[in-house]
This record gives structure tokens, sequence and C-alpha cells, in this order.
């Protein structure tokens, strides 16, 4: 069984869905834990509520990056997780962090990467005339939004949306990858070579949503 240890800062709509996916599916894994930097994170209680060990390192309560980092690796590291899913977890993480946990750190970026990186990813895809947006799957590196790309969803622009309808459509997408793509992880099923994430029985590393049917 493999131990995964989810991190949010939020309402944790993708803890939940790795959860739910993980249990009724029955992959060789199981969430241990969820650990949160904010007190308030909706997805605790989800989490508690399904008899999940949660924790939380609030990151107001450390002088600087590198002792939060290092509490937050004491946390986590007490669950001997074999993989570390970020899951809507909004703090940089430094060198040190990205290294202890390297090659067992994924996170789900809510852009087409390398398109993108950092914040208010769907305000400047609809800004910048993009056609189509999407979500990625990625191992983590130091480097923050640039470690190989484990798997992508492509939804549609509309003309009329607003950063919120285009999260919306975005995040049902989510959904559906980022389980996707943790389940792959924990049956050993990727390899990682020069940079980049192979499938091994050559899965569609892809979620293509046709308009219409963006929440099948
Ligand atoms: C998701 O859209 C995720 O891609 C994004 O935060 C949201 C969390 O939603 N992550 C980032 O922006 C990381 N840079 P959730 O809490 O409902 O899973």
């Amino acid at each position: 069984m493999k131990r995964i240890v989810i991190l949010l800062s939020g309402r944790g709509s993708n803890m939940q869905a790795i959860v739910e996916r993980c249990a009724d599916e029955g992959w060789p894994a199981q969430v241990v834990a969820v650990v949160s930097n904010r007190p308030g994170a909706g997805g605790l209680a989800y989490a508690a509520g399904r008899g999940i060990a949660t924790a939380v390192v609030d990151h107001r309560a450390f002088a600087d990056r590198g002792e939060f980092d290092a509490e937050l690796a004491r946390t986590i590291d007490h669950w001997q997780p074999d993989l570390v899913v970020l899951a809507g977890f909004m703090r940089v993480l430094g060198a040190a962090f990205t290294r202890r946990y390297e090659g067992r750190l994924l996170n789900v970026h809510p852009s087409l990467l390398p398109a993108f990186t950092g914040l208010h990813t769907h305000r400047r895809a609809i800004e910048a005339g993009c056609k189509v947006a999407g979500a990625t799957v990625h191992v983590v590196t130091a480097e923050l939004d640039h470690g190989p790309i484990v798997a992508q969803a492509v939804v549609p622009v509309m003309p009329d949306d607003d950063e919120h309808t285009l999260a919306e459509r975005v995040l049902a997408q989510e959904h559906r990858l980022y389980p996707m793509a943790v389940r792959w992880f924990v049956e050993g099923r990727l390899v990682i070579e020069q940079g980049r994430v192979r499938h091994l029985d050559r899965a569609p590393q892809w979620v293509l949503a046709a308009p219409g049917h963006e929440t099948a």
C-alpha cells in the first residue's frame, strides 16, 4: 500500500476527488493524512469526516519560509508518505523542501503549462485571447510550476467566459485529471526520463473536454 499525504490551503475539491477515486477504485494506496497551512481550510473538515488524519501548519506562525518548510516537512514525515500531493496548496515551497521529496511530489496547476505559471491563470488566459485553457499535473521541482508534466486537460474558452466560468470548467477536468495521474503514480506506471514523464502503457496523458461535455 502506497501512503499518500495531501497538502491543501482551501476547499479541497481535488483532494476529495482523489480520496473518493482511491477508495472506489481500490488503488494500491491510501490517503493517510491531509495537511493545511490554513486552520479554516474547508478540505480539513471533509478529510476528518472520512476518518483521515489532519494537521495544520499555519505559515503565519513562522518567521521565514525556511522554518515553515522545515516544520511542514516534519509534519509530513510523521506519516512516512510514498507520495506527497499538492492540491490547491497556495504556498511557494523552497528548494530544500522540493529536494527532500524529489520524484514523489505532485502538483496540479490551473493552466496549460508552461503557459501562465503563478496566479490568476484564468484571467490571464482570457486577456491573452486564448481559445483553449486547462490544467496540468506535474512533478514538483525547485522552479515554480516548471517540473516534468505528467498529464494535461484541455477545455475550450468560450467568448462570454469570465475567470469564474472558466475556472469552473477547468476545475471539473482537474477532478478527472488529478486522480488519474495520482493513480498512475501509485501503480508505478510512470517513468521520468530527461525531464519528461512517460506512461509505461502509453496511456493518453491528456484529457480533452468537448464543449457541452465539460463535466462528463
Ligand atoms: C485548483 O483549481 C488548483 O488547480 C489551484 O487551486 C485550486 C484548488 O481547488 N491550484 C493552484 O492555483 C496552485 N498554484 P480545490 O481546493 O477545490 O482543489
